[in-house]
């Protein structure tokens, strides 16, 4: 089991940015990735819909793939599915994306905190809740990323139309005084050059939940004594719903991140 594959599943390539630091935090490890890539944007499907393209990614990561840990990588999928996913698939543990409101709402000197997110990932309990217990007497903005996942979709990411697209979800969050914007999906730190670039000089932080996704992964491989034997040399493997093309560029683009 401990040479067994760790999973990491999303609706598209947004999973990667949490893959290429669960591959920095654990060298030894095996990964494989699954961007589902036909569905995707998940962002704002029905939840019900969401829950069950999760319980297929993910079965084929336990059932096929055998993996002794999956990472679900994507806000909107923890948030609609991960208690769920959690009681079908008991005999893994299943890490969740955390909306990073905490660290936010304890860095933040102006009370004021931007969270950039998908539609059902807002609308859902675990964005709320979070914001609800740490950000007391803070003004949590939470404003969708609307056209974030299909501009990284679409390679589009470098664009003058993402600048345009990203600005006008950041500048009214800007206006209203926030210091702290959360990255609460993981397709949008591939927009954080453009991000940079909006913000420089104005004293705000970019807030991204993946290095503590990672943190945690390390933590339950210790607590679970699931650490890989390092007798092995670790693989890589992609898949998708998607087809051959799709699960290329889901290599080429993981290849390139690191
Ligand atoms: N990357 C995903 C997330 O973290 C989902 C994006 C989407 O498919 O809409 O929310």
């Amino acid at each position: 089991m401990k040479d067994a594959p760790i999973g990491v599943y999303d609706s598209g390539l947004g999973g990667l940015t949490v893959w290429r630091e669960i591959r920095r935090a654990l060298p030894e490890e095996s990964l494989v990735y699954l961007g589902d890539g036909k569905n995707c944007p998940y962002g704002s499907r029905p939840r019900e819909e969401i829950r069950v393209l999760a319980d297929a990614a993910v079965g084929r990561l336990v059932e096929e793939a055998g993996c002794k840990l999956v990472v679900v990588a994507c806000n909107t999928a923890t948030a609609a599915a991960i208690d769920f996913l959690r009681a079908k698939y008991a005999e893994v543990p299943i890490v969740g994306m955390e909306p990073a409101v905490k660290p936010a709402c304890l860095a933040t000197r102006s009370r004021v905190v931007g969270v950039l997110a998908t539609e059902r990932s807002l609308d859902g309990d675990l964005f709320r809740r979070t914001a609800a217990k740490y950000g007391e007497g803070i003004e949590v903005l939470m404003v969708p990323g609307r056209g974030f996942v299909e501009l990284v979709e679409g390679d589009r990411e470098s664009t003058p139309e993402a600048e345009a697209c990203v600005r006008a979800a950041v500048e009214p969050m800007l206006a209203r005084g926030a210091d702290q914007i959360v990255l609460g999906c993981t397709h949008y730190p591939f927009l954080l050059p453009v991000l940079e670039r909006i913000v420089a000089g104005r004293g705000v932080a970019i807030v991204d939940p993946s290095p503590a996704v990672a943190r945690r992964v390390v933590q339950l491989l210790d607590r679970d004594d699931l650490r890989a034997s390092g007798k092995r040399q670790p693989t890589f493997e992609f898949l998708s719903f998607a087809g051959e093309e799709y699960r290329r560029r889901l290599e080429l683009k993981a290849l390139e991140s690191l």
